[in-house]
């Protein structure tokens, strides 16, 4: 059983539209839609959007469908300035931007008592992901990097860690929340995203058919991906 999470319902559209459903229940508001997607049994739903909801519905998602994955997909912000609208990001590995116990001598984005840090994203499904070719746009692996903020201004000079201390080339707001959890409960993990934006204030003109392409893109990323780790 794999789980596909995503942040907001245009997120995932493309995949509840797609999934030959079983079961769908509704908790705590967010959708949790369990059947079969491309002969794959999953369970598609909605995180909500930030690190704590994130958080929340993975746990319950575990606790409830015991998945063997968990690939989360949605958009992004683009750090890294070669990132162009519409490419696909897999991250190899994800880290909480806004977490900082610098004072009391933990590194940047460190979960304190905990060697986490830079969660990393299975080896397997990263190297079957980068092989994804999309519609349109380029593929790129790099970090992903989660906070609760949406970035306005990559250029800000405080916002200079996340390139810098954490070496970010895009940013969200669940990925690495999703990934924490995943990680403590030693599930593995995939985080792929579509750039939305370049982190800037700017948006796509016509913003809701932009969604839908992003979900579709994401949809083929992780039938690619769910293919290829399926002949095991
Ligand atoms: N998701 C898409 N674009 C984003 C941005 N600029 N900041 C945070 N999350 C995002």
């Amino acid at each position: 059983m794999v789980c596909v999470l995503g942040a907001m319902d245009q997120e995932i559209a493309a995949f509840a539209a797609a999934v030959d459903v079983r079961k769908k229940e509704i908790w705590n508001g967010f959708p949790f839609i369990h059947g079969a997607l491309f002969g794959h049994e999953v369970v598609v739903a909605q995180s909500g959007v930030g690190k704590t909801l994130s958080a929340m519905v993975t746990q319950r998602i575990i606790d409830t469908y015991a998945p063997t994955r968990i690939l989360v997909t949605g958009i992004a912000g683009a750090l890294n300035r070669a990132y162009k609208v519409g490419d696909t990001i897999v991250a190899d590995s994800c880290v909480q931007h806004d977490m900082d116990a610098t004072a009391v001598g933990f590194a940047r984005g460190e979960v304190p008592y905990t060697k986490l840090r830079f969660i990393e994203c299975d080896r397997r499904m990263v190297e079957a992901a980068v092989t994804y070719v999309p519609a349109s746009g380029s593929v790129h692996r790099g970090r992903i990097v989660t906070g609760d903020v949406f970035v306005r201004n990559r250029s800000e000079p405080s916002l200079a860690y996340l390139t810098e201390q954490l070496s970010g080339d895009a940013v969200e707001m669940e990925g690495a929340s999703i990934g924490l959890v995943a990680a403590m409960n030693r599930i593995e993990f995939l985080l792929i995203r579509t750039i939305s934006d370049l982190a800037d204030g700017s948006a796509p003109p016509d913003f809701p058919a932009f969604l839908r392409c992003a979900s579709q893109n994401s949809l083929q990323c992780v039938r690619h991906v769910l293919d290829d780790v399926a002949v095991e």
